[in-house]
């Protein structure tokens, strides 16, 4: 019969069953923990850092944006600890939402795959602005001039070069690099291995060149004061403003967990994952506090709202060619993150649409491609429109709270388990069992109470119209629910 509880949950061992087998080809062990850091890297670091860190400086934080990062590292450990778990325990694609189907049931499961909506769709979304921020800048260097009302949200007020002001019509470069990242996944484009280490070399080498050359065209008294005084307002500067800081770059911590998804590949899971999660979270951060530092030495905070603020930062410096450099160096890395959030989103889809939560169309597969073309090109479609016509920072804080509400229930499902499948294998256990998943609960909330009310209501909206979905149609159609109308 069939269940019609919302609670219904899969069983851990009936998804376990199901994980070595994906699209009746099992999948090969091949994964190390080297290679699994490097996917890390290649998800991880993007336009939290090279675009993100400027504007939250600029806005929030000042040089205390290093601090900043520092509160969003120690959170995102905690988290990584959880992920390790149930990525070792699970090692299925679809991720967290796989583990609250496991633990909290169907219902919550599709509140999780609702809100990774807001991680994937609209952080490919926000990096694609990014990417068009760093692209413009590129093409200013080579002589080609786009309009900024052209790779601008309507609305947005841009400064121009003249000192006169205008307002953004269209993000065009923001669609460009969407359409064709879409166009290279349905047809079928893996990054391959090799292409994707060679990607996340050249990402490296720009961060870490970065940090090294400017090291010594620091000006310390940019760094004065380090903690700006707050000006009355919530999150505009002192500790507020480190916490608002820490909610908007939290962005950039984001991709760490995609690599739970390579679970099923990693040669020892019970030592792969956790190395590969960890180490990159840790390698990221490292980065991020050194990039951090370097650039409010570099160029004074407040000028650092600009959508190309690290080549802002190579400027100050003075070496054209670097700066040069250091703007195809992000946007390649800007274009894996992108392709690793777009490739996400669908995989995730798949997931539950094979669930029966979503319509049959999001996991039906090209017969020659051998990809989800169809899911792949609405989403490419949504994606490009949100990204044309949404600001960055609206965007990146709309992600930031998604996804720190997709970890807290990561942390829950990890205390949970242990009691609910307290038998189950565990090739890797979070250290000090309910202390750390709560203190990842913990500090989650403390990064969402630094973001504003409005990024709140804009959650609980979208949370809505998600439940409303659920109840019209993944409901009735829930494989788990109705087994025989499958
Ligand atoms: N962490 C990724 C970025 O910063 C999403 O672009």
């Amino acid at each position: 019969m069939a269940d019609t509880s919302y609670m219904a949950r899969k069983s851990v061992a009936d998804i376990v069953g199901s994980a070595d087998v994906e699209g009746g080809h099992a999948l090969s062990k091949t994964l190390g923990a080297t290679s699994i850091t490097a996917m890390g890297i290649g998800a991880i670091i993007g336009a939290g850092i090279f675009v993100l860190t400027g504007t939250a400086a600029a806005q929030f934080a000042g040089p205390s944006i290093v601090l900043s990062f520092v509160l969003g590292g120690i959170a995102c450990a905690f988290v990584g600890l959880c992920y390790s778990e149930l990525a070792a325990m699970l090692p299925v694609c679809g991720s967290s939402y796989t583990y609250t189907y496991a633990t909290l049931g169907e219902i919550f499961a599709w509140i999780i795959g609702w809100d990774l909506i807001l991680e994937y769709a609209m952080g490919a979304a926000t990096v694609a602005v990014g990417w068009s921020g760093y692209i413009v800048s590129l093409l200013h260097n080579v002589g080609i001039n786009i309009p900024p009302v052209l790779a601008t949200a309507p609305g947005t007020l841009i400064k121009l070069a003249d000192g006169t002001t205008a307002t953004g019509i269209v993000n065009l470069p923001a669609i460009v690099i969407i359409a064709i990242l879409t166009t290279m996944l349905v047809l079928g484009t893996k990054e391959s291995a090799r292409l994707n280490n060679i990607m996340v070399a050249v990402k490296l080498v720009v961060v870490v060149a970065f940090i090294a050359l400017g090291v010594f065209f620091i000006k310390p008294a940019n760094w004065h004061p380090f903690i700006p005084a707050n000006t009355g307002e919530f999150g505009n500067f002192g500790m507020s403003g480190i916490l608002r800081g820490s909610a908007v770059v939290f962005f950039a911590f984001i991709g760490f967990d995609a690599v739970s998804t390579a679970a099923q590949e990693a040669k020892k899971p019970q030592r792969d994952m956790p190395i590969g999660i960890l180490g990159s979270l840790v390698i990221c951060t490292v980065l991020y506090i050194l990039v951090a530092g370097v650039l409010t030495g570099l160029v004074p905070y407040a000028e650092l709202n600009v959508p190309d603020p690290i080549a802002k930062g190579v400027d100050a410096i003075g070496l054209t060619w670097f700066s040069v450099l250091i703007k195809i160096g992000a946007l390649t890395g800007l274009t894996t993150v992108i392709l690793v959030l777009l490739y996400g989103q669908s995989r995730i889809f798949f997931t539950m649409s094979q669930d029966g939560l979503l319509p049959p169309l999001f996991a039906r597969v090209h017969p020659r491609l051998q990809t989800p073309h169809l899911s792949q090109i609405l989403i490419g479609t949504i994606v490009a429109i949100v990204a044309a016509l949404t600001p960055i920072s609206v965007l990146g804080e709309m992600v930031s709270i998604g996804t720190l509400f997709a970890f807290i229930l990561v942390c829950g499902a990890v205390i949970y388990l242990r009691r609910s499948d307290s038998g189950a294998s565990r090739p890797f256990r979070v250290p000090g069992v309910p202390i750390v998943p709560v203190l990842g609960i913990l500090f989650c909330l403390l990064l969402m109470a630094g973001l504003p009310l409005v990024t709140w209501v804009r959650l609980v909206v979208w949370l809505v119209i998600g439940l409303t979905i659920y109840v019209t149609y993944g409901r009735n159609h829930s494989k788990l629910r109705f087994p025989e109308r499958h």
